[in-house]
């Protein structure tokens, strides 16, 4: 069975993306990384141990990421993500904490020993900031050819960003980062803005969660409705809220969900348009293309995996 680690920010499309794992019985989940981002890192791995008790995986392992980012000496969440997640980042939720503590092994440690122990049979799946990844391929670069797929959550091919009209959040929050690991030659599987924004929920599917009268369907729909609130002011026009992180992982489990073209892909890292992703020019020839970009999803057979798996995890 494939082992999947999750990075995240956690973050309610964070959150989304554990449940999707849980309810997966294809692949192993066998740690969380955390980032920052949508909170701090230390909230962030607050919510995954207390996301992992209430979704019945108290067992888990979490492994505290870097606190900021590359180029940075702090890190300070912006209002906007309060705005969207909740301070606490699962939408001003009471999850009860978790009493389990963290691994005492960091993040960009756990990172590289699981890449040398599970080798082509791991999949890392990066749905915040690119921070730990690339201080991990930094520590041994020899994780570029060893791992067996990143499919992660970042940038925009096609469309605009969603913190800057150039920029998405997870990418912006660590640009220099970013652009490292595209350019490390590491294949990976980039899902953005053009087929995140295309899966979008709505109060109609939460509602079957908090029918199912558990404390994980209750908690989990309240959770939920708070993004789907937020995306009805930041963005009404799409009429639910974007499926971000489950996305990338639902792909991790099943890369017949989206098709994708092969670029090598870099990260603007000055002036003004800072943070966008775009196709590297210098290698616009090179027959090797390192990254598979989405650009189509199957909205109707994700919507349907991820419904059917979500609402089946929290009747149990
Ligand atoms: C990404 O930014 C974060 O706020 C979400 O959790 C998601 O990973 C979307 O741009
Ligand atoms: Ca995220």
């Amino acid at each position: 069975m494939k082992k999947l680690v999750l990075d995240l920010d956690v973050g309610i499309d964070d959150t989304l993306a554990v449940a999707y794992a849980l309810a997966s019985p294809e692949v192993e989940l066998v740690g969380i990384t955390t980032t920052y981002g949508n909170v701090t890192t230390e909230q962030s791995t607050a919510n995954a141990l207390a996301v992992c008790a209430l979704l019945g995986a108290p067992d888990v392992p979490v492994y505290p990421g870097l606190p900021c980012a590359s180029f940075a000496e702090d890190f300070t969440v912006q209002p906007v993500s309060a705005f969207i997640h909740g301070k606490n980042g699962v939408g001003e939720v009471d999850v009860p904490a978790s009493d389990r503590a963290p691994q005492g092994q960091g993040a960009v440690d756990f990172i590289v020993e699981a890449v040398h122990r599970w080798g082509k049979d791991l999949i890392y799946v990066p749905t915040g900031p690119l921070t730990n990844f690339d201080a991990a391929i930094a520590q041994d670069p020899s994780i570029v050819d060893e791992v067996g797929a990143v499919v992660l959550m970042g940038g925009a091919l096609t469309v605009p960003g969603n913190v800057t009209p150039w920029s998405e959040a997870n990418i912006s929050q660590d640009p220099d980062a970013a652009d490292r690991v595209f350019r490390s030659g590491i294949p990976a599987t980039m899902i953005g803005l053009d087929v995140t924004l295309q899966t979008l929920l709505t109060y109609r599917e939460t509602a079957l969660w908090r029918e199912t009268g558990t404390e994980a369907g209750k908690r989990l729909a309240d959770i939920t409705d708070y993004y789907i609130k937020a995306y009805e002011t930041t963005a009404p026009h799409l009429h639910g809220c974007g499926l971000h992180d489950p996305l990338a992982c639902a792909v991790a489990v099943d890369p017949s969900l989206v098709e994708c073209l092969p670029i090598n892909m870099m990260v603007d890292v000055e002036g003004p348009t800072r943070g966008r992703t775009i196709g590297n020019p210098e290698l616009l020839n090179d027959p090797n293309k390192t990254m598979e970009v989405a650009v189509r999803v199957d909205v109707a057979r994700f919507l349907d995996e991820f419904m059917g798996r979500i609402t089946r995890l929290v009747s149990s």
